[in-house]
């Protein structure tokens, strides 16, 4: 029932409180009842039009009060129109305001609307790649380490057995750090081109035997086509431990590979050069798309070049001129042995998936990437 103005007969403190307290409900549950401009200004005419407006009629009530009582009944009402004119003004510039189309201050929560829904992103192709090769060797024993990505040529080339000059730098397109040359040359910095780095890192920092599989980002100067990118991902691995043996490699990525395309799959090993491996050799496995008989039905299959075998990674074992740089840390060469790999997470997720444009992964194109949701 819409709020009248009561004729007061007990002028107390009690009765004053209770009265104008009741008034200050009545009017805010009339402001909260209307859920329009027209019906605000409605209810804003009826409590404070000057004529008969509800607290014109109690002040016009205040002069029937006795004197004792009127300091009090003033006080009251002087607040009480504070707080509908607060409430008023509040009202009006949510209104005029662009929120206020939205969603009017006072009207109450519609719970029959449907929720605001808060998409969870999904596992960008290239990082849930990584995490689950990363999952296969951990399963093995490996913990996972990280390095800089803005690294020095010490760690990038020296320490890894690429002196200085040496052409097998030519075969990474290094992007340097510009303003370097003020430095010694191993000083100077330059984005990673791989992350075997963080090799040396790690056994600067933690004491053979080690196992540890480094994920990554890399970059090269290669302009950006389906296959290359300047930015890059890569997935490192290193074992050393005492009488390491190149069967152990074998053993170890054949397993993990098994694990990670498919029990099917087989691997190959031909020799290749690292400068911080001896032997090194580059590891295929045999096709997945086709199992390895280099066609799909009538077609040629693509992805392994109908050659029926797909390069993965490089691998060796660690050259005892790299343990030398952290040899102090209990890496004698003559004590410990170790092997290494290191693959291009892009590309295995490329494969995996049949995306045919590397470009793909990182233009940020939701409608690609939510394929992955
Ligand atoms: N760092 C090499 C590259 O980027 C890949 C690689 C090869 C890493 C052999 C290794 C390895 O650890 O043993 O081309």
């Amino acid at each position: 029932m819409a709020y009248t103005v009561s004729k007061l007969t007990d002028y107390s403190s009690n009765a004053l409180l209770k009265a104008f307290g009741e008034a200050k409900l009545a009017f805010r549950e009339e402001l909260r009842g209307a859920s329009s401009p027209a019906g605000w200004k409605a209810v804003r005419d009826r409590w404070m039009a000057r004529k008969n407006g509800i607290l014109t009629q109690i002040n016009d009530r205040l002069m029937a009060a006795p004197k004792e009582a009127k300091r009090e009944i003033g006080q009251y009402l002087n607040d009480l129109k504070q707080f509908v004119e607060k409430e008023i003004e509040t009202w009006q510039e949510h209104e005029e305001g662009s929120v206020g189309k939205l969603a009017p201050l006072f009207q109450s929560v519609d719970i029959t609307l449907p929720g605001i829904r808060r998409p969870i992103g999904a596992e960008h192709p290239v990082i849930k790649t990584t995490n689950e090769m990363v999952r296969v060797f951990q399963k093995l024993g490996y913990s996972v380490a990280d390095g800089p990505v803005v690294e020095t040529d010490y760690y990038n080339f020296e320490a890894l057995n690429f002196p200085p000059n040496h052409p097998a730098r030519d075969t990474q397109d290094t992007l340097f750090i510009a303003g370097q040359q003020g430095k010694a040359q191993r000083e100077r910095l330059l984005l990673r081109t791989h992350t075997s780095p963080v090799q040396i890192r790690t056994m600067e920092t933690m004491r053979p035997p080690i196992r540890i599989l480094i994920p990554g980002t890399v970059h090269r100067n290669d302009p950006p086509d389906a296959s290359h990118s300047p930015m890059f991902h890569q997935i490192e691995g290193l074992a050393v431990d005492t009488n390491i043996t190149f069967g152990d490699l074998k053993g170890t990525l054949d397993h993990a590979m098994k694990e990670f395309f498919g029990s099917s799959v087989k691997t190959s090993f031909r020799p290749s050069f690292f400068p911080f491996t001896e032997p090194s050799a580059e590891m295929f496995v045999s096709c997945f798309i086709c199992g390895g008989s280099g066609r799909r039905g009538a077609e040629p299959c693509r992805p392994c070049k109908q050659t029926g075998w797909i390069e993965i990674l490089g691998c060796g074992m660690v050259d005892p001129n790299v343990f030398q740089f952290v040899k102090d840390n209990g890496y004698d060469p003559k004590k410990v042995s170790g092997f290494a790999f290191g693959m291009g997470a892009d590309r295995i997720a490329l494969l995996k998936y049949g995306v045919d444009d590397l470009q793909l992964f990182f233009q940020g194109d939701v409608r690609f990437l939510g394929q992955w949701a």
